[in-house]
């Protein structure tokens, strides 16, 4: 399978680990970034991993940051993603089969690099049931979305890495 990942500057190293395992596994990993430990901003990759997704580069994604809510808030503004910020195996399993997540988050900071690898596994061999009931539900969720043209300025973020470069964002304190 051709998985897509992303991540902030404060979890690079678990991205590192889980692209290492995704691939002793047999699967083609596209690393959309961030590559290093320098400070960046997580919904640049949250959306990178999106759109490798829907545009069909990727079958799925994986998102990180420190706790998982910033960059899978990110990553499900991408018209086409659902993805799941998950802790444990229970909902790993349900966001696939029921919800066909096409995407899976996790807090690097939160959860242990050797659970993310079982949950991760999990979620990848978990197989979609496609009812009518999910069918339905998930038609209605993509109702909601709306698609807006200026997201595809290669600018978009241009904004927030200046005010990263002016020191005008911190990281909170638990994840530094
Ligand atoms: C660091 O920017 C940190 O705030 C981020 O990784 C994440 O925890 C946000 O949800």
């Amino acid at each position: 399978m051709k998985i897509a990942i992303g991540c902030d500057h404060i979890v690079t190293d678990t991205k590192m680990a889980l692209s290492d395992f995704l691939k002793a596994k047999g699967h083609e990993v596209l690393d959309m970034g961030t590559y290093d430990f320098t400070r960046t901003h997580y919904p640049i990759y949250g959306k990178k991993v999106g759109e490798a997704v829907v545009m069909g580069k990727a079958d799925l994604g994986v998102c990180l940051c420190g706790t998982g809510v910033g960059i899978n808030n990110a990553v499900n503004k991408v018209p086409g993603i659902r993805s799941a910020l998950v802790r444990d195996m229970t909902t790993a399993i349900y966001a696939k089969e029921q919800l066909d997540a096409n995407v899976i988050g996790f807090g690097a900071r939160i959860t242990g690099e050797f659970l993310i690898c079982d949950i991760l596994d999990a979620f990848i061999q978990e197989k979609y049931q496609e009812t009518d009931e999910n069918k339905q539900l998930i038609a209605k969720i993509k109702q909601i979305e709306k698609a807006s043209e200026y997201q595809i300025d290669p600018n978009f973020f241009d904004e927030f890495i200046e005010k990263w470069n002016r020191d005008e964002y911190q990281d909170c304190e638990a994840n530094q």
